[in-house]
């Protein structure tokens, strides 16, 4: 299987997660794109979705996807959703898209997080992959001083605007033997919106898709 098929694979198999006439937390980016076609699929057993960027958005819409508003939704089921990177306490790296504030008030009201992530995502250790925090735009000179500081070697992503009118930096060489403590340090921070590291609420479920099929790994 090439990583993509692993993708498609993982996508496909979140569907086993979905209960009849419930409402579905939908991710963001090139795995959360097969569960959305996925759910496309039966999309007339489930109620609707809560969507984390336009783009998926935008994707849900054109399968006849009902999208709600998350500001009447008090709490989902499941959220699913992919990831830079997932160690074995199923703390993660995310927003590689960009959508990681959306990503993590999604995964907040969720009673389940779904990771879905082909094996190139799996890590020992977090932080091969830079950490993405973001940041308002008039905050971005200072967040950098500060993520220094911390050991990070932050870089401004070009030309990409979030959804939330924000920009994001993104960290290489963060050690983060802590997870959960980098997490806090990290946006307590004044101007940052969001870092990319779900640490405090973690994946409960990831599906692993290696070459041999998909492996579900529960905490
Ligand atoms: C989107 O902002 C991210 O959090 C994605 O979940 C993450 O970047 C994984 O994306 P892919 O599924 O495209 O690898």
């Amino acid at each position: 299987m090439t990583q993509d098929e692993m993708k498609k694979a993982v996508g496909w198999a979140a569907l086993k997660y979905v209960m009849p006439g419930t409402l579905v937390g939908v991710g963001t980016g090139s795995t959360a794109s097969y569960f959305i076609d996925a759910l496309g699929s039966i999309k007339h057993k489930i109620e609707g979705v809560l969507s984390s960027s336009h783009t998926s958005t935008a994707k849900l819409k054109n399968l006849g996807i009902s999208v709600f508003d998350t500001n009447e939704i008090d709490s989902l089921d499941i959220y699913v959703d992919g990831a830079d990177e997932i160690n074995d306490y199923m703390q993660m790296i995310k927003g590689g898209g960009a959508a990681l504030t959306r990503e993590k008030v999604l995964a907040a009201i969720s009673h389940k997080f779904i990771c879905i992530v082909d094996i190139t995502k799996k890590v020992n250790i977090l932080g091969k992959r830079p950490v993405p925090v973001e940041v308002i735009p008039m905050a971005r000179s200072y967040v950098a001083r500060e993520l220094v500081k911390l050991g990070g070697t932050p870089k401004y992503r070009q030309n990409v605007i979030t959804d939330n009118g924000n920009v994001i930096l993104d960290v290489y060489h963060l050690m983060i033997t802590d997870a959960v403590a980098l997490e806090n340090q990290v946006n307590q921070i004044a101007g940052v919106v969001t870092v990319g590291l779900f640490a405090n609420r973690c994946a409960d479920v990831a599906l692993v898709c290696t070459k041999n099929g998909v492996k579900e790994v529960i905490l």
